[in-house]
C-alpha cells in the first residue's frame, strides 16, 4: 500500500468515438493540494467526475483510501462518497429556496447522520467561512456568499478528498484567490487533499503540485507557463 489517499491507474473514459481519458494515472496523498489545469474540452470535468464516483463507465482502476471503487457494492460506494468524498460544483447546485443552513447540512442528512450531529458539523464549518446562519433563502445570498455555502455543504462530512471542478469559474482572479484563501485554510486545519480545477496563477502557486490534463493524461504543468483556456472570462 502506498498511503495514498486516492489512486487511479490507467484510466480510460470515452463518448463514443471521441476519447478523453487514455491511461490516466494519478496518484494524491493525505493533505496534498492538487492543482488541475487544461485547455477547455479536454476532459477535467469528466476526470472529476470519475474520481467522485458519479462516473463508473471508465476504464481502469480507481481506489479511495485503499478501496476499490469498480468493485465495490453499491452499500460501499455510498459510504465512499460518504466518508470519503466532498465536492464543490461549478455552478454550486445548490437549493435557492433553503436557507444556508439548509444547504450546508444536507450532504449530512442524506448520509443518514443523525440530525444533531449534522447540524453541529454544518454550523461548525459555516462558522469556519464565516457564513451567516439565518433564515435567508440562498437565492437571496450575493455570489460570494453563495460559493461560501457551497463549500460548507462540501465540507460537511469532513470529506478525506475534496473535489472542486472550476469553483471559481465565473469570478475574476482576485476573487478566485479569495475562495481558495479559505479553502486553503481550511485545508491546513482539516487536513482534507483538496483536488481543484484552477485557473488564476495566483492559486495554482498555492498548489503542491500543479497537473495539466492534455490528450488524455495528466503531467507536471510548467509552472511559469499561465494556463490555459477553461471558462475563465
Ligand atoms: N456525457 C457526455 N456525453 C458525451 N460527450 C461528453 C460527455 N461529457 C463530456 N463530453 C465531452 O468530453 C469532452 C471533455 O469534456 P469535459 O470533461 O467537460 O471537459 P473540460 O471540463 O476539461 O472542459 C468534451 O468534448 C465534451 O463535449
Ligand atoms: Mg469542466
Amino acid at each position: 500500500m502506498s498511503g495514498a489517499i486516492l489512486k487511479a491507474e490507467g484510466v480510460g473514459r470515452s463518448f463514443g468515438s471521441l476519447r478523453v481519458l487514455d491511461g490516466l494515472e494519478l496518484e494524491a496523498s493525505p493533505g496534498e493540494f492538487l492543482g488541475i489545469i487544461g485547455r477547455s474540452g479536454t476532459g477535467k470535468s469528466t476526470l472529476l467526475g470519475i474520481l467522485g464516483t458519479h462516473d463508473l463507465e471508465f476504464e481502469g482502476r480507481l481506489e479511495l483510501d485503499g478501496r476499490d471503487v469498480k468493485s465495490s457494492t453499491p452499500a460501499g460506494l455510498a459510504s465512499m462518497r460518504r466518508d470519503i468524498l466532498g465536492y464543490v460544483f461549478q455552478d454550486f447546485h445548490l437549493l435557492p429556496e433553503l436557507t444556508a443552513l439548509e444547504n450546508a447540512i444536507l450532504p449530512a442528512v442524506f448520509s443518514g447522520r443523525d440530525a444533531e450531529s449534522a447540524r453541529n458539523s454544518a454550523i461548525d464549518v459555516m462558522d469556519q467561512l464565516g457564513v451567516r446562519i439565518d433564515s435567508t433563502p440562498t437565492a437571496m445570498l450575493s455570489r460570494g456568499e453563495r460559493q461560501r455555502v457551497a463549500v460548507a455543504r462540501g465540507l460537511v462530512n469532513r470529506p478525506g478528498v475534496l473535489l472542486a471542478d472550476e469553483p471559481s469559474a465565473s469570478l475574476d482572479d482576485d476573487n478566485e484567490n479569495i475562495l481558495f484563501d479559505m479553502l486553503d485554510g481550511l485545508r491546513r486545519r482539516q487536513g482534507f487533499t483538496l483536488i481543484a480545477v484552477v485557473h488564476s496563477r495566483a492559486v495554482l502557486s498555492r498548489a503542491d503540485r500543479v497537473l495539466e490534463l492534455r490528450e488524455g493524461r495528466l503531467r507536471p504543468a510548467e509552472r511559469n507557463v499561465p494556463p490555459e483556456g477553461g471558462s475563465a472570462p
